[in-house]
């Protein structure tokens, strides 16, 4: 762990990607003011623009919360790396995933709150998913992550690198597709989150590329580990307690509305494999067949994609126990914001 440890410094010049407290955005800024005279007339206003939203771009925005409330889980596995043993340290990398998991916490207490106002999602089903994914707890690397392993340290890193990218190009994407459907309050939320996740790619792009200069060949075959495997997105174990493969069918769905896609895994691939300068590291041995390997990943992903693609998208179109039967129809009442608890 001397690289991880001989990063400090660094990771100390990165907390700047990290917003000041006091000039961060909250939820709240958001979200219509139930405090305000006029609430019900804002909440009115609100609803009828996310009215508007199809079903298939809820169930994205369902999928995308359940795995931003998962923050407990990513939390606790990039302590592993971070080492923070009190819980409070001082040190750059303990003030980082601080730093890190309070930015990350509003984004899944803004999305729940947008869709629970909408009315058009039965929360307590979508309550019970995040239940399942937290207790279930989670695991980035095939096999177990060995925290005293540095190349499993190093792939932590760069799986946090790969995962905040693919958060920000879905965020972004959920965005426009609520420009398209004219629910701009969304739009502006997800638009918001995705601004965050680039500061948070930035950081572990930044990190990991520090790792591939000290130890290139750790950090290759790193890289190869994860990549031997499909990178499992986080929320892969995500459950309702009711409706088999959940996590597929939402990868369906996403796949069909453009929000995340088997090409966007390739390009992320290629992505890293350039800002890391790969082709361009000195190695020999396994290290130079790890090279090798990684620079072929990109494209053969990119020329699996329509395939993948049609795979994860050639079944029925299957209703969702998260989304409201019918909750596209008229308009609840003016404060009627009740929780669909079963
Ligand atoms: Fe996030
Ligand atoms: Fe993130």
């Amino acid at each position: 762990m001397d690289v991880i440890k001989g990063l400090a410094g660094y990771v100390g010049e990165n907390l700047g990607l990290l917003a000041p407290v006091d000039q961060a955005w909250q939820p709240t800024d958001f979200l219509p003011d139930l405090s305000a005279e006029d609430w019900a007339e804002r909440l009115t206003k609100f609803r009828e623009s996310a009215a508007s939203l199809s079903d298939d771009v809820l169930v994205v925005l369902v999928g995308n919360m359940v795995t931003e409330e998962a923050l407990p889980n990513y939390a606790i596995s990039l302590n592993q790396i971070v080492k923070d043993a009190t819980g409070t340290g001082d040190a750059p990398w303990a003030r980082w995933l601080r730093g890190w998991t309070a930015e990350e916490n509003r984004h899944g207490d803004l999305l729940n709150a947008y869709l629970r106002l909408t009315g058009r999602v039965a929360m307590r089903r979508v309550e019970q998913t995040i239940h399942h994914l937290i207790s279930q707890g989670f695991n980035p690397l095939r096999g177990g992550f060995d925290p005293n392993s540095e190349g499993d340290a190093y792939a932590g890193l760069i799986y946090a690198s790969f995962q905040e990218r693919a958060t920000r190009i879905s965020h972004a994407n959920v965005a426009r597709l609520a420009v398209a459907q004219g629910d701009d309050a969304l739009a502006r939320i997800c638009r918001r989150i995705a601004g965050d996740e680039a500061r948070h790619e930035s950081f572990y792009t930044n990190v990991v590329g520090r790792v591939m200069e000290r130890d290139p060949e750790g950090g290759v075959l790193a890289f190869r580990a994860l990549l031997r495997g499909v990178i499992a997105m986080p929320g892969r174990q995500m459950a309702d307690g009711r409706t088999p493969d959940l996590y597929d069918r939402f990868a369906a769905v996403s796949q069909r509305l453009g929000a995340y896609t088997a090409r966007d895994y390739a390009r992320i691939i290629g992505h890293l494999v350039g800002v890391w300068r790969i082709a361009d590291l000195s190695l020999s041995g396994k290290a130079a067949r790890a090279q090798d390997y990684l620079c072929r990943q990109a494209g053969r992903y990119e020329l699996y994609a329509d395939e993948v693609a049609a795979a994860l998208t050639g079944g029925p179109a299957v209703p969702f126990a998260w989304i409201r039967p019918g909750s596209r129809g008229p308009i609840g009442r003016a404060g009627d914001i009740g929780d669909n608890a079963a």
